[in-house]
């Protein structure tokens, strides 16, 4: 099976984002990865729902939502109706992850969980089997364009024989510095799925470098 790829639209041209959109659906991407930020979990600010609306208007492939903000509970039925089909919130963020898990559900969307560079893979074993997904911060969040940090490669052999030995269905995706080099050791290890944002709209022709990545 090929590789997922889910560019990331924090890297496109704002001021063109329908254009980057079209590219994306005219590529061999599979999601779009859309990256929240609300200035509190992580040290900066993205977008809200006024620009997930307008991308999910434009976008013929699913939105992978990647939420990084403090308690996200309150706001999982306002990202259903923007758009998301892919919700995923952060380990480090929720209280109650498991209720958190469990009402992205029932709003109709997939869940996933996302781990920061310093949180271990074991601590999802009590909720693997309700995941559709796994994302591994392969760089401390809040911004593109960082150095990818090379145990990311490790958590996703733990976590893919974790999810082996639980029977789970969760596909695995790495986000951060992902490029054609880390992105084949990502590969290798078993991944599923892979967010790129600089490496794709900062080349010269980001929809070949989304078909290279897609043919790793
Ligand atoms: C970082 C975001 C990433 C970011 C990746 O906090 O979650 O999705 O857009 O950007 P690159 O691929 O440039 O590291
Ligand atoms: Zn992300």
């Amino acid at each position: 099976m090929s590789i997922i790829i889910s560019p990331s639209v924090l890297s496109c041209d704002f001021a063109n984002i329908q254009r980057d959109v079209e590219m994306i659906n005219q590529s061999d991407a599979d999601w779009f990865h859309v990256d929240v930020m609300d200035g509190v979990f992580v040290p900066n600010i993205s977008f809200g729902f006024p620009v997930i609306q307008a991308i999910k208007k434009h976008a013929k492939k699913p939105l992978d939502v990647h939420l990084m903000i403090q308690n996200p509970d309150q706001y999982i039925d306002a990202f259903k109706e923007a758009g998301a089909d892919i919700l995923t919130v952060h380990y480090e963020a929720c209280t109650h992850l498991h209720r958190t898990i469990q009402a992205i559900k029932a709003a109709g969307m997939k869940a996933g969980v996302a781990l920061n560079p310093h949180t271990p893979v074991d601590f999802l074993q009590d909720v693997i089997e309700d995941l559709d997904l796994v994302l591994i911060m392969s760089v401390n969040p809040g911004f593109g364009g960082q150095k990818f940090i090379n145990n990311a490669v490790l958590k996703v052999e733990q976590v893919k024989n974790l999810i082996h030995m639980k029977g789970s269905h969760a596909l695995v995706e790495v986000d951060g510095g992902v490029n054609l080099e880390t992105g084949l050791e990502l590969v290798k290890a078993g991944v599923d799925a892979l967010v790129a944002g600089s490496f794709v709209f900062n080349s010269e022709n980001p929809s070949k470098t989304i078909s290279d990545l897609k043919n790793l």
